[in-house]
């Protein structure tokens, strides 16, 4: 039997416990599933890996509707490939796949360590730094240049510094998450102006559309993005275009805050700072050591570098994505319970990444638990679960990794110092970030 809250409505829980919400229930219920109803809406909470499953049963759980608009005006939006299902969901699906392959998250991380070294010089002739703010302009710099996309410096940083709004403001409500809605309507613009002209200087005999602009082998994303067909056969209209742009650009920037707690984590295991600054040399190409996610094979424990098992533990342990939830498309049964079609059913990310009997001592960071913990495509679950080809499971985790490693030796190698500052994590706000911003001392 599954236990029902009786409250009139569970919002109130929901922004007193933040991130344990799922969890802390569960815990007092002695259970992994309960109902109650959550913004005027009946819901099935869940939790662990076998729920983790469930929800990302291809095309079971449509996300539309089972999210407030709020966040999702600022995060996926409307038409993006979260809103699909079926053969449209696939199809548009391929475009993200096709691009944030390993390959690709490589070229991204090249990027990164690029603006790293280039900001130091700054960095030191200012002191002090807020580094979760420079992780969004660096970031953002990458991302664009990654995508192809032409701008100058003020630009890049002005889309930058939009899109780590975007992310900030997702999981608050009222002035600041509209302030934040009307910083994306320019950013909007933008993207929809940069798809019109790469639509105009494609070369219209080329078979699948190229730009003026020379990359070897390959084309740039922005291209990509710009030429991508529906299964109609015809271009994605111009704004939709423009919402899968900023999908590729604005998780990229989000990366920032696994970067901020891997900053954090570095300071506090100076082992693990030890390890990673002498990971790989001293040159660029040493320090690559992406290779592809390591979910879903079963048994990704097994030979990790250092800065993949570190990265890893970074992605597991940060409040990130609290929760995802999808309206059931069918009737379904859980725990041998009836659930009629047009349940939402919000399955607790962060309480599987915690789940106990998952990770042992699930609040200790200790990187070295992946040469013993057999992951697999639903117990390690920051960015989703089940198969990112077929389900909503993320495209970016590569690049992600990628990221986190890259940033993590950086700033191992860079030694900075930590000045006293309130690092407390509040697990009410999401997203999550120290309190101070991770304020880093370079002078
Ligand atoms: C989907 C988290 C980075 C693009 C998702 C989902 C989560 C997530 C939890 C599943 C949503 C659902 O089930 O409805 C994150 C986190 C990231 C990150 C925490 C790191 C900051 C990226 C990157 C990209 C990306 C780098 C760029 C390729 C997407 C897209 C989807 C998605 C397009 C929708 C997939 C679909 O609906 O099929 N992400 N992500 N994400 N992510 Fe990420």
């Amino acid at each position: 039997m599954i236990p029902h809250l009786r409250a009139p409505d569970l919002a109130p829980s929901f922004l007193a416990r933040g991130y344990t919400f799922i969890g802390w229930h569960c815990d007092r219920l002695g259970t992994d599933a309960f109902t109650g109803r959550l913004l005027g809406r009946q819901t099935l909470f869940l939790r662990g890996a076998a729920a983790a499953d469930l929800v990302y049963t291809p095309g079971l759980f449509p996300r539309p509707g089972a999210l407030p608009r709020s966040a999702v005006l600022l995060l996926q939006d409307r038409g993006s490939v979260q809103t699909l299902e079926g053969e449209e969901h696939r199809r548009r699906k391929l475009l993200f796949t096709s691009l944030a392959h390993p390959g690709e998250a490589e070229r991204l991380a090249d990027l990164f360590e690029e603006e790293f070294t280039a900001a130091l010089p700054v960095w030191r002739s200012a002191g002090r730094i807020r580094f979760h703010d420079e992780a969004v302009r660096l970031l953002g710099r990458a991302a664009i240049r990654w995508a192809g996309i032409q701008a100058d410096d003020r630009v890049m940083d002005q889309r930058a510094a939009e899109l780590g709004s975007m992310v900030e403001h997702a999981g608050s409500i009222g002035p600041p998450n509209w302030a934040a809605r009307l910083r994306r309507r320019r950013t909007e613009l933008w993207a929809r102006s940069v798809i019109s002209s790469t639509r105009q200087h494609l070369d219209a005999d080329a078979p699948d559309g190229v730009s003026g602009r020379a990359r070897d082998g390959a084309r740039w994303p922005v291209d990509v993005v710009a030429t991508h067909a529906e299964p109609s056969g015809g271009l994605l209209d111009e704004a939709t275009a423009a919402v899968e742009l900023l999908n590729l650009l604005r998780p990229i920037v989000a990366v920032s805050r696994f970067i901020a707690f891997a900053a954090v984590a570095l300071d506090a295991h100076p082992h693990w700072k030890r390890m990673l600054a002498e990971a790989g040399g001293t040159g660029n190409v040493e320090l690559k050591s992406v290779a592809a996610p390591s979910h879903g094979d079963g048994v990704a424990g097994e030979g990790l570098s250092d800065a993949r098992r570190f990265a890893e533990e970074v992605r597991r342990t940060t409040p990130f994505f609290p929760a995802v939830a999808g309206l059931a498309a069918r009737d379904f049964e859980w725990e041998g319970a009836r659930f009629p079609a047009g349940t939402r059913t919000m399955v607790d990310l962060y309480g599987t990444n915690h789940d106990p009997r998952i990770w042992a001592d699930p609040r200790a960071f200790d990187p070295d638990r992946f040469e013993r913990v057999r992951v697999n495509a639903d117990n390690l679950v920051p960015q989703g679960a089940g198969d990112a080809g077929a389900g909503h499971r993320c495209p970016g985790e590569a690049m992600t990794l990628a990221l986190i490693e890259r940033a993590a030796v950086a700033l191992a190698r860079l030694e900075p110092a930590f000045p006293a500052q309130d690092l407390t994590v509040d697990l009410r706000r999401l997203p999550a970030l120290p309190a101070s911003g991770v304020i880093l001392d370079l002078s």
